[in-house]
């Protein structure tokens, strides 16, 4: 695709990510290269701007990463940052030294305000450094246009060559102005438009896929997950009835998203095939109590039905992945294709031979594939579904999953969910769910004894999933949900709330 794009050369700064996403929220096509890719990728993209990320090294240390001195007569604007600001310094003749103590937090920082990266902003700043090395000297062309109190050369600017360095992070909202400062770059420095909007990105793609594809037929396995819902959705925008869906009911979806699932494709143009597998898997997880014994049948048995469905396609040409653009950057490869290591599927189905992938989501992050989705009109339930584990409830219904249990996990759940919905918190808990135990306690409903499951809550706030945060649900909200579900579940006699971090806990409870 020909668009304007600033280009990310990361030397392994924790914050790659999110310069990227920064740089995307002003409307311009960012991505994230490693250093040792930097000049071929500057070839062959063509970015307007490179911003030089922090690393975890120092520029003197032996080995330290370097970028080739030719990426400094490009005539292309470059924004150091952290350690991005060291290496352009030492390579452009400056001197760099260490400190005995690290600058680390919010600082009140001086800005030169008529240098184009201040632009109407005051002259006192709050920044965010975490740093021990600095800049001592300019390198020739450059000047100061920040400083703190100790750090006396916190930016630099060589307006001429339009190179420009922060000592600081601008990407983190700790630094008051970052953004401001970041989008001066992309736009005034770098000339950005800023025309990459999801409208566009929708357009091009189909046209793209349109192209690629022709007349043949592409094979997508679709979960029912905000990735394979929005490829689903693009690639039969694109091509219609060449695509075949193959969603696998496992019948350990929650309450109702079967049925969700098949009308949001149903009729959609695709070839949709909906596989109703809830008697095999159940079949296959009689007795089974290891967590991880249940995770590796699940996965196995979703092979064997997508094979078994896949065989009577016939032949395919492409198979399609919704892979998002963290998977690739994770996988270190940047623009090698990946196969997707679903975790839902555990691998790729050795039965269906294709050509080629298409992955039409691989240069977004996830909030930007959930914009996307709204933009083509998927249904917003699929849209604004939370992560959900591939073996489903099959690891929420703690011990032996029987079709019993699950039932009553399901209608559980849908409480809980509804509930969390009603208080306008579904956004903003990143994933909550019910767990049903494997423990039963004694309990009194009007005159009886009863004798029944304890139910747990979980509900938790991450960006990524590593580490979590239990949250904090407001106590009507729990009390209503509570209320609710013995009232209207059977055999659940006892609720509870996890308030466990991850670490020491994980997210699922097996
Ligand atoms: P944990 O429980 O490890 O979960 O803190 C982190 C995230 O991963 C999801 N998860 C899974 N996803 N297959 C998946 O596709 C699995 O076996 C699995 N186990 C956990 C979990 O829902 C959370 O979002």
């Amino acid at each position: 695709m020909d668009r304007e794009m600033i280009l990310v050369i990361d030397f392994g700064g924790q914050y790659n990510q999110l310069i990227t996403r920064r740089v995307r929220e002003k409307n311009v096509y960012c991505e994230v290269v490693p250093y040792t890719k930097a000049l071929e990728s500057i070839k062959k993209l063509k970015p307007i701007g490179l911003i030089f990320t922090g690393g975890p090294n120092s520029v003197y240390e032996e080995g330290s990463p370097e970028l080739p001195e030719e990426i400094y007569s490009l005539n292309i604007p470059i924004l150091g940052l952290c350690y991005g600001m060291q290496l352009m310094a030492k390579q452009l003749g400056g001197n760099v030294a260490s400190s005995d103590v690290r600058e680390f937090g919010k600082t009140k920082t001086n800005i030169d305000p008529s240098s184009p990266l201040f632009t109407d902003l005051a002259v006192e700043q709050i920044t965010w450094m975490s740093h021990v090395d600095f800049v001592k000297e300019l390198p020739k062309g450059f000047r100061t246009i920040a400083a703190t109190d100790s750090c006396p050369i916190a930016a630099m600017e060589d307006r001429e060559r339009k190179f420009y360095a922060m000592q600081y992070h601008p990407e983190v909202n700790h630094t008051e102005n970052g953004h401001d400062m970041i989008e001066n770059f992309v736009k005034d420095i770098c000339g950005a438009k800023g025309d990459w909007t999801m409208a566009n990105y929708a357009q091009e793609a189909i046209e793209t896929i349109k192209k690629t594809v022709g007349n043949k037929k592409v094979l997508l396995a679709l979960s029912g997950g905000v990735d394979s819902s929005v490829a689903a959705k693009l690639i039969s925008d694109a091509i219609g009835e060449n695509l075949t869906c193959i969603f696998v009911d496992h019948g350990l979806m929650r309450k109702n998203e079967g049925q969700e699932v098949e009308d949001a494709f149903k009729g959609s143009g695709m070839h949709f095939i909906h596989v109703k597998a809830e008697e095999r898997f159940l079949k296959r997880l009689e007795g089974v109590t290891d967590p991880e014994d249940k995770r590796k049948i699940i996965g196995e048995e979703f092979i064997r039905v997508f094979e078994d469905e896949g065989r009577k396609i016939g032949v395919v040409n492409f198979l399609a992945q919704g892979t998002i653009y963290p998977d690739v950057i994770e996988s270190g490869l940047g623009d090698a294709a990946v196969i997707k290591s679903h975790h839902n599927v555990g691998g790729l189905p050795s039965v269906v031979d294709f050509d080629d992938l298409i992955e039409p989501l691989r240069d977004l992050f996830k909030d930007e594939v959930r914009q996307l989705g709204l933009e083509i009109g998927l249904d917003e339930k699929l849209v604004w579904r939370q992560p959900f584990p591939g073996p489903g409830l099959g690891i929420r219904v703690m011990g032996e999953v029987t079709k019993e249990k699950l039932d009553i996990l399901r209608d559980a759940d849908a409480i809980f969910r509804e509930e969390v919905a009603n208080a306008g918190l579904d956004r903003d808990i990143n994933q909550y769910f019910a767990v049903l135990t494997n423990n039963r306690t004694v309990g009194v409903m009007g005159d009886f004894r009863t004798y029944d499951y304890t139910l747990a809550l979980r509900g938790v706030t991450t960006t990524d999933f590593m580490t979590a945060d239990w949250a904090r649900i407001p106590y009507e909200v729990l009390d209503k949900t509570a209320t609710r579900i013995v009232n209207e579940v059977d055999h659940i006699n006892r609720i509870v709330y996890d308030i466990t971090s991850k670490p020491p806990g994980t997210i699922e409870w097996e």
